[in-house]
């Protein structure tokens, strides 16, 4: 089987072989803490083992929920935010992409539909959502670790009294799942009074690192995710980035990358793709890297950008703005579909040179020119190669970026799995709710 390659080529204009050979000790010893577990934050490393120590039982029934799910219902209405819901929302996305005009009513016929709720504060938004589903036979996957996060408490309340008025509180019971803390939270302690199915969050796995758990699992199975693929990539991808040598472990050596980067002023880094099906991706790996790294005054500022659209509106500032970005490519090498260019008999586009072309072949002209021109602007490049959209490598890109955000944060000093700025703004707005 092919794999994910690194490629740090149009880095090399950037970064001196002494930079490497610096960095080469720091980045060994950032390993070395993580293998130990006895570095910052080392309660939180049960993700490092999720994708071949997971709780069978558990898996058994999640499997069992999903075909449940998928009978009893034709959407699945996703209720959770930040770590509880981008693992799960970028999987979706990356493996069915939303079609343009979503929803069609010619899409799968039967296929279960999932959405995502509480992922705001906006009734507008909410009361979309609830219309939508409509009169639609729906079940509830509420996901919540503290079990007291706003936004989800506040669309499960709407979304509760939805499923209480249409199937009466013994039926809404059996079509409410809660993805929550073992044993301690609001959202347990109402599970458990009520009866619902529950699913746990692991302790010692903090929400951005979740996706592997029943977070991210519940509401992918139900949609038809082949999770086994998922987490046979991920456990692959645990024995692949093992290594404590930057030679031999992709992982350490993208960290080592942005660390020398980042040292020389790269201070934001943009996750660029040339698929829209890596936009929520993209959501996930921001959480992912901002909410470890961003702290004690530190840390690279993790952006994304959706090329060629963003060449139209970004292109001008990545190519000769502040020179204090780096961009890290996903590279999905084997295109889904692939149609060729029609030929028109007028040619007034001026485009019939290109006529019998695939797309493919196009986006992928588009990419190498843009890379070319932003070296050249300044702009050192990563590129990560994906063999193809599938579970198997996105269960692999999670492991990867996972395993690269915790030897990052290492590198940089400082616990990678802890995020006490996130508190600041609630204490405000919990203040002034209750004023
Ligand atoms: O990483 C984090 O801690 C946050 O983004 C959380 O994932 C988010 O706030 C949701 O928290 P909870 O699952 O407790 O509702």
């Amino acid at each position: 089987m092919s794999h994910l390659t690194l490629d740090l080529t149009h880095t090399e204009p950037f970064i001196a072989p002494e930079e490497w050979a610096a960095v080469e000790l720091q980045a060994a010893a950032a390993a070395q803490l993580l293998d130990s577990r006895r570095g910052p934050g080392a309660d939180f490393l049960g993700w490092l083992d999720l994708p071949v120590r997971y709780d069978r039982a558990e898996m058994r029934q999640i499997k069992a929920a999903a075909r449940r799910i998928q009978r009893q219902s034709q959407v699945l209405v996703v209720i959770g935010i930040g770590g509880s819901y981008l693992g799960a929302k970028a999987a979706l996305e990356f493996c069915q992409p939303t079609p343009p005009l979503w929803p069609l009513p010619s899409r799968k016929k039967g296929a279960l539909q999932v959405c995502f709720a509480g992922t705001n504060l906006s009734g507008t938004h909410l009361q979309q959502l609830l219309d939508a589903v409509g009169k639609r036979d729906f079940s509830v996957n509420v996901i919540s670790k503290s079990g007291t996060t706003l936004e989800p408490a506040v669309a499960f309340r709407f979304f509760r009294q939805a499923l209480e008025a249409r199937y009466g509180s013994e039926g809404a019971r059996e079509r409410i799942y809660a993805t929550t803390d073992r044993a301690r939270g609001a959202l347990k302690t109402l599970a458990d009074r009520e009866g619902y199915e529950t699913f746990t969050v692991p302790d010692d796995v903090g929400g951005r690192f979740s996706v592997l758990t029943a977070v991210g699992l519940l509401p992918l199975a139900a949609a038809g995710i082949d999770t086994d693929a998922l987490l046979r990539g991920a456990a692959d991808a645990r024995v692949r980035y093992r290594s404590t040598s930057i030679a031999d472990n992709d992982a350490l050596r993208y960290a080592a990358a942005r660390n020398i980067l980042y040292r020389k002023g790269k201070l934001i880094e943009m996750l660029i793709g040339y698929e829209p099906r890596l936009l929520y991706l993209a959501e996930w790996w921001k959480q992912l890297f901002g909410e470890s790294e961003g702290k004690n005054g530190k840390g690279i500022f993790p952006t994304s950008a959706q090329f060629t659209a963003d060449l139209h509106s970004l292109g001008q500032y990545v190519q000769e703005g502040r020179r204090h970005l780096f961009e890290t490519l996903i590279d999905i090498e084997t295109p889904q579909h692939n149609p060729t260019l029609p030929a028109t008999h007028d040619d007034l586009d001026g485009l019939n040179y290109l006529a019998g072309k695939p797309l493919h072949f196009i986006n992928e002209q588009a990419l190498r020119g843009t890379l070319e021109a932003h070296v050249a602007g300044g702009v050192p490049n990563i590129r990560i190669g994906v063999p193809e959209a599938t579970p198997y490598y996105l269960g692999h890109l999670f492991f990867f970026f996972e395993k690269a955000c915790a030897l990052s944060g290492y590198l940089l000093g400082v616990n990678p799995f802890d995020q006490p700025g996130v508190e600041a703004y609630k204490k405000n707005m919990f203040r002034l709710l209750k004023s």
